[in-house]
């Protein structure tokens, strides 16, 4: 059992697909954090982020066990990754990873959830079942200014939102699989919903499409 969530940056799709993975018994992969992790290693090395040979080399042997990484999650990691999505290249080397990454977990007898930019169209076609979650800018921008600051307005709201707006314009722009629903995705914009409400929302349409 494969289930695929995909959304733009800050939509929630992160903590659904935790709960999801927990209420269902399986495992989970945030292939953000692969993207971030790339980016933050090539920094550390010294290469620069637009070296294609340095970003696939750092994708074949990136430990998935370091995905956890508090550091990862800022917001210059968020953007290192998305300027070195845009490569086509790093993208193959990544998704084989991903792919990788549920093939075992298939193996072992459960199933994987995947969040991301590209699972429903690209990494898994073929997916048990795909939600693509959404919200409207100014509602991601008021909860990652909560989950980072603690406060849903104040001075960071404008920065977040601009900084939400560049990520959104860079992943849907981008030649190499961008952001966009699958075409037999379940959408599910989350603007006026509570974290509960979406994740009931969600195991329903994962329970109707297991019945189906
Ligand atoms: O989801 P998160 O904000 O951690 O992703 C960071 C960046 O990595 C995104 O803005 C996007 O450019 C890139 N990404 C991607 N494909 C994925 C997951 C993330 O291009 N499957």
């Amino acid at each position: 059992m494969i289930i695929a969530v995909d959304g733009p940056a800050a939509s929630g799709k992160g903590t659904l697909a935790k709960r999801l993975a927990a209420h269902y018994g399986l495992f989970h992969l945030d292939t953000g954090r692969t993207y971030r992790a790339v980016a933050a290693a090539m920094c550390d090395a010294g290469h620069s982020l637009d070296d294609s040979a340095a970003a696939v080399e750092t994708a074949r042997t990136l430990d998935f066990s370091g995905l956890d990484a508090p550091r990862l999650a800022s917001s210059a990691a968020g953007e290192g990754a998305s300027r070195i999505a845009v490569m086509p290249a790093l993208r193959a080397a990544l998704v084989e990873r991903q792919r990788a990454f549920a093939r075992a977990a298939s193996a072992d007898g459960h199933g994987a959830v995947l969040d991301g930019r590209d699972i429903g169209t690209v990494v898994f076609p073929d997916a048990t079942v795909k939600l693509f979650i959404t919200a409207s800018p100014a509602e991601r921008a008021r909860r990652r200014a909560l989950e980072l600051f603690g406060e849903e307005a104040g001075p960071n709201f404008e920065a977040i939102l601009t900084d939400l707006r560049r990520r959104d314009e860079r992943d849907e722009g981008r030649a190499a699989s961008p952001l966009r629903p699958a075409s037999d995705a379940y959408i599910l914009d989350t603007t006026q919903m509570s974290a509960d409400a979406a994740f009931f929302e969600a195991t329903r349409l994962v329970d109707k499409a297991l019945r189906n």
